[in-house]
């Protein structure tokens, strides 16, 4: 093939896709990526390579551009039950084990899986979940899997695969599960269709943990093979944010060639017999538990797994010594709530409000809450630490004390319209849905603009099956939203852009 880009151009469009997507272009790769960009030009409809080049390489690229280039740049490879020996571990020892400590407790359970391609892998979870009904007859279960590339997507929500997706998977699996559909295709069973909530996030440019998201107080995040196409540095940031998604003691999976003892800080590893997980350090059993020595799991006879794999080194932090690859520029910290905002502060005392502000961004969440009882010993009337306190035990988990502290914000300012928004979203992760649709139907009597309550109660009356209701409100959100540039945060959505809930939206109304 004759180059049509040179060595500048591709190093330029290899430093933009890791600013944008994360993805990892070391000069080993880029005839393939010149390859990509020049199928992607023909595909996406531009003059040539060089204008799809330089506008990938604007600053900043638009969100569709990124996702339509997504499918030429990611790596799609998945299958049912990949790596078994993750999903034996859940079953056996993970979900029991949760099972066993909730007792008593909420008996809520939140996956996500994060690049989660064309669905196998969620809908692994979900069958193996379903064959735990029994244990978890009253659980509240939630899995949500998301991914950038908006042609996976749309093959994980249709859930219909060949052979090649079965390809390592036991028998009962595809026959108990699956209905044919023709021409050796294969279609999941409603009732397991239905258990994954399936999303677009870009784990580099969307902003995680959210409540709009559903990323917030997650016990599981699968990542598997996923961070192996970052940069260490992208790569760095996305383990950073997901620690914050985790409830204490939640545990991240990542695939054997992924794991690393340098790349998850705050996280302990938990070993099993060909298979690592990383346990998010908190205040909850790992917090007590000692640091030094790696986890190792106990069978129900109180017997050791001992570790018999290796731990390898993450391959990207050996590949990108002497790369030529520009540094990166730095991801923002996400920004927080409008409802959140902070004033300066004068002098040297920084105000307990705002530290807790601060450990609540670093997703120190028991320090945020510490740090909020000390304001509201001060001032136990303060809105503002009320919000915040609801919205760091929403993190934590801790519904029942979040739906407290927004009914205390409430009392000190009933006329707020994010605050009844907050409390309905709390009342939805709850279940109880039609709390949530009146505390929304209040918040827009009180601000018929509040994009973020048209969302929401249009994504509530979506899964009642109320469609005409369900359309009007998404279309109010759209108008909306056109009022908003695409990189305008939403308030009250935890540093949503506009451009992105506009895209949420198309994709969730595609099909309606
Ligand atoms: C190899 S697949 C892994 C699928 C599944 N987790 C598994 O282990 O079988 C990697 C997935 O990561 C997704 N991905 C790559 N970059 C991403 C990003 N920045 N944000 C979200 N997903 C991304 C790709 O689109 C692809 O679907």
């Amino acid at each position: 093939m004759k180059h049509l880009l040179d060595d500048t151009d591709l190093a330029k469009l290899s430093t933009c896709i890791a600013g944008q997507m994360g993805l990892f272009f070391p000069p080993s790769k880029w005839k393939t990526l010149e390859q990509s960009i020049l199928t992607a030009a023909n595909e996406l409809g531009f003059k040539d390579v060089h204008e799809c080049m330089s506008r990938f390489t604007s600053d900043p690229p638009s969100k569709e551009l990124i996702e339509a280039m997504s499918c030429y740049l990611t790596i799609g490879e998945t299958y049912f039950l990949r790596e078994i020996r993750y999903f034996e571990i859940l079953e056996r020892q993970i979900i029991p084990e949760i099972i066993k400590n909730r007792r008593d407790g909420e008996k809520r359970l939140r996956i996500w899986s994060a690049g989660c391609a064309t669905g196998e892998e969620p809908y692994s979870i979900a069958i193996l979940l379903h064959r735990m009904r029994e244990a978890m007859r009253d659980w509240d279960v939630s899995i949500l899997a998301t991914d950038i590339n908006p042609h996976s997507l749309r093959k994980a929500r249709e859930a219909i695969y060949t052979d090649w997706s079965f390809r390592t998977s036991p028998q009962w699996f595809k026959n108990n599960y699956f209905r044919p559909a023709g021409d050796k295709q294969y279609e999941l069973l409603p009732h397991i269709k239905q258990m994954v909530k399936f999303s677009s996030i870009n784990l580099v440019e969307d902003c995680y943990p959210s409540l709009v998201t559903g990323t917030n107080a997650i016990d599981l995040i699968f990542c598997r093979n996923v961070l192996m196409y970052f940069t260490p540095q992208r790569a760095a940031t996305v383990v950073e944010r997901f620690k914050h998604c985790l409830m204490d003691d939640g545990l991240l999976f990542v695939s054997p060639c992924e794991t690393s003892n340098a790349l998850f800080p705050g996280f302990d590893p938990v070993s099993f017999p060909d298979a690592t997980l990383y346990r998010k350090q908190g205040t909850g059993e790992s917090g007590k538990r000692g640091k030094s020595e790696p986890e190792k799991w106990r069978n129900g006879a109180g017997e050791e797994y001992l570790s018999l794999s290796p731990i390898h080194r993450f391959p990207d932090a050996e590949r990108v010594a002497g790369s030529p690859i520009q540094e990166e520029t730095p991801i923002p910290r996400f920004p927080h709530s409008p409802a959140l905002e902070t004033t300066p502060v004068q002098g040297a005392e920084i105000p307990p409000y705002q530290r807790a502000l601060t450990l609540y961004e670093q997703g120190a969440y028991t320090e945020a809450a510490e740090m909020i009882n000390v304001q509201l010993t001060q001032d136990s009337n303060d809105t503002r630490a009320l919000a915040l306190l609801c919205r760091i035990y929403a993190n934590e988990g801790k519904l029942a004390e979040a739906l407290k502290a927004s009914e205390r914000a409430l009392a000190t300012d009933k006329l707020s319209s994010g605050l009844h928004y907050l409390r309905a979203v709390i009342l939805q992760e709850q279940g109880m849905y039609d709390g949530a649709a009146t505390a929304l139907k209040k918040a827009l009597y009180l601000d018929q603009d509040m994009v973020l309550a048209h969302f929401t109660l249009a994504s509530l009356e979506q899964r009642q099956g109320k469609v005409r209701e369900s359309q009007l409100h998404f279309n109010n959100a759209l108008s909306l939203l056109d009022k908003y540039r695409p990189d305008d945060i939403i308030p009250e959505s935890d540093g949503m852009f506009a451009g992105r809930l506009r895209e949420i939206i198309r994709a969730t109304t595609a099909g309606m």
